[in-house]
């Protein structure tokens, strides 16, 4: 039940801090080490290449996983549509391991490719929310994203769980195939959750973020680099999918190349900076379109911010700054929407759990 909250999105987004320190004590084993399932790791050490397929919001996750599988278990990992590996069917190694990715465990396009995937005899996992759901049954391995029964069409506490899990998964990989990860993840993910925590409490300046950006345009983006512009995806599929606003994510480099074309006075523009690797040149993307009459806001990470209108985020590792990231632009999204007139936990079109092709 959504109990004093006005709608089921915010709740949801003021769940993800609990939410987060939940996986963590699901996935802590013995000696509060992080762990998954044995027959999933001797599964996944033989591969050759990891496959990793969903939509929407799962999707946009599993960027961010194809990031750590590659980074931390140093398996080459590709991220597909669902819908459109069917028709675009990658060339296959001889032996390729599948994650599907979906909170409901329910979605047609997903189902379609892992059916095909189990004629075609090769392993599968199904990373979900729903015990029990369809592609949970129907896949070798399921690893759960105890994020508690997620109710409004946009995807929130799914999206920082799916990364979440991804992120456990890839780095207890990562160890039995003896690389040092450098880190220990369950304290930086305890030092996540408190940073969404202080960003919860900011709702207050992203509804003046949200009236000073969204009230009446009919466009805009969001802009970044790396693990960024993965989060960008995500944060313009919120946007739009609620608030009716055509948004784009789109990788800051990429603009200068005939989407900046678009950018005119007033065009709301928000860029995140969250790694200092490619801090300076999307801060240089920010005054390209600034200079063309873009309304620019930067969502940066403490470390990284400068002068201009901001919102700053608490400092994280760097890797897991997604996951800190998306929550400022969930809650711009819900405050868009509120603004504009429009009910946030249905929007036009949608539906939450998409059961046909
Ligand atoms: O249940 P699934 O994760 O498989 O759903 C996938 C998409 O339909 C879903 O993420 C959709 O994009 C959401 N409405 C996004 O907020």
């Amino acid at each position: 039940e959504k109990g004093t909250y006005p709608y089921y999105m915010l709740k949801e987004i003021d769940e993800q801090p609990a939410v987060l320190r939940h996986i963590i004590q699901e996935y802590q084993g013995e000696d509060n080490q992080l762990e998954v399932d044995e027959a999933l790791l001797a599964a996944m050490m033989e591969a050759d290449r990891i496959h990793i397929v969903a939509c929407g919001t799962s999707y946009h996750a599993g960027w961010i996983g194809k990031h750590y599988l590659e980074t931390l278990a140093k398996i080459p990992t590709e991220v597909h549509i669902a819908s459109e590996f069917s028709y675009n069917q990658p060339l296959l190694t001889g032996k390729p391991f599948f994650i599907f990715i979906s909170q409901s465990g329910e979605t047609a396009d997903s189902r379609q490719v892992l059916v095909k995937v189990k004629e075609l005899g090769y392993p599968a996992l199904t990373i979900t929310n729903v015990q029990g759901s369809t592609l949970s049954r129907e896949a070798d391995h399921t690893l759960l994203l105890y994020a508690g029964p997620e109710i409004a069409v946009a995807s929130s506490k799914a999206y920082t769980a799916q990364m979440t899990v991804m992120a456990i998964l890839a780095d207890v990989l990562g160890r039995q195939k003896g690389h040092d990860s450098q880190w220990d993840l369950a304290h930086e993910l305890g030092l996540v959750a408190r940073a969404m925590d202080t960003v919860i409490d900011e709702k207050a300046q992203l509804e003046e973020l949200a009236q000073a950006y969204f009230t009446d345009t009919r466009n805009a983006f969001y802009i970044g680099r790396g693990l960024d512009y993965y989060v960008a995806m995500e944060a313009a599929l919120k946007l739009k999918e609620i608030s009716y606003i055509q948004t784009e994510g789109f990788a800051a480099g990429e603009l200068k190349h005939g989407t900046i074309a678009l950018i005119e006075e007033g065009t709301p523009v928000l860029a995140l900076v969250t790694q200092a690797s490619n801090a300076s040149h999307t801060r240089g993307n920010v005054e390209e379109v600034r200079s063309r009459g873009a309304n620019t806001c930067v969502i940066a990470m403490e470390g990284l911010e400068q002068e201009g209108d901001q919102f700053i985020l608490p400092h994280v590792h760097e890797e897991l700054a997604p996951l800190v990231a998306v929550v400022p632009t969930q809650l711009l999204a819900y405050y868009a929407t509120l603004q504009r007139g429009y009910d946030v936990d249905k929007p036009r079109n949608l539906a939450k759990s998409v059961t046909v092709e």
